[in-house]
């Protein structure tokens, strides 16, 4: 298996007026392709500082990163800007969306900062990823004429426009009820099929019967790490769930 992801003694501490805060305190974990790995823990234990530090979003204090065989450490700011835009993908819980914009035009964003991409490429682009995540009928619609549900999809045809080597959601399905959140979970599990590395934290432990590893933080430390055996089927889950009343 390919290994996508090294983190070794990742350490993030922050400087609060005269004090220290310990957000990370010694990391080391990897991920391999086609994972599909939960981050999970109470408030305040690292889970963002952590997606952050993935993300090439944060810079760690002490420790290494390598992020598909690349030294994240040694970078300046604007190599970490092109890697981060090559090999990752986002999705936010408040989607982050640019507002009254077109679906057509959130997803060809990241698009934007590869010159060798034309424009024609760039919406034939966004159109594949739009139908992929079953948008094919909103593509003209603006961020504020959709449910959070198809916002969520739009922020993540945008994570996937790019071909990246990574997603990272944060809380993907914070914001959504039961059932769209489950949808959203379906497109997840379909991307994981398809062969996608994905790294998605939440506060919600259903969600992690759903992936195919759970790793636990705790006071910036990792206090658990399970491969899932008994992978529960989304779909399934969703088939079940009584109709959505009006
Ligand atoms: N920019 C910052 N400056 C100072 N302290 C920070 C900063 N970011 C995070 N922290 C602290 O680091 C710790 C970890 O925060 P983090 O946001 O990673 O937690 P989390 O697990 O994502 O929590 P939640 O579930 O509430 O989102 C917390 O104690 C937090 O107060
Ligand atoms: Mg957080």
């Amino acid at each position: 298996m390919k290994e996508i992801i090294r983190l070794d003694d990742i350490r993030r501490d922050f400087r609060v007026g005269d004090e220290t805060v310990h957000a990370l305190r010694g990391v080391t974990f990897t991920i391999c392709e086609g994972e599909f790995v939960t981050i999970m823990g109470t408030s305040g234990s690292g889970k963002s500082t952590l997606l952050n530090t993935l993300g090439c979003l944060d810079t760690p204090s002490a420790g290494e990163y390598y992020l598909d065989g690349t030294a994240v450490r040694s970078m300046d700011k604007n190599q970490r800007a092109t890697l981060r835009n090559r090999k990752i993908g986002f999705v936010f819980q408040n989607y982050n969306l640019l507002p009254k914009t077109t679906a057509i035009e959130n997803v060809e964003l990241p698009l934007m900062y590869n010159p060798s991409c034309s424009s024609a490429e760039r919406r034939d682009r966004a159109v594949a990823a739009l139908k992929a995540v079953g948008l094919g009928d909103r593509l003209l619609h603006r961020s504020n004429q959709m449910s959070g549900g198809q916002m969520q999809r739009v922020a993540i045809a945008r994570a996937l426009v790019n071909d990246p080597a990574v997603i990272l959601a944060d809380e993907a399905t914070g914001n959504l009820d039961t059932r769209t959140s489950f949808e959203v979970l379906v497109l997840f599990q379909q991307l994981h099929a398809a062969g996608r590395t994905i790294i998605f934290v939440t506060h919600n432990p259903e969600i992690a019967q759903y992936s195919s590893r759970n790793i636990t933080l705790r006071d910036g430390r990792v206090t658990g790490d399970v491969r899932n055996a008994a992978i529960l089927d989304a779909a399934e889950t969703l088939a079940q769930l009584p109709e959505q009343e009006d």
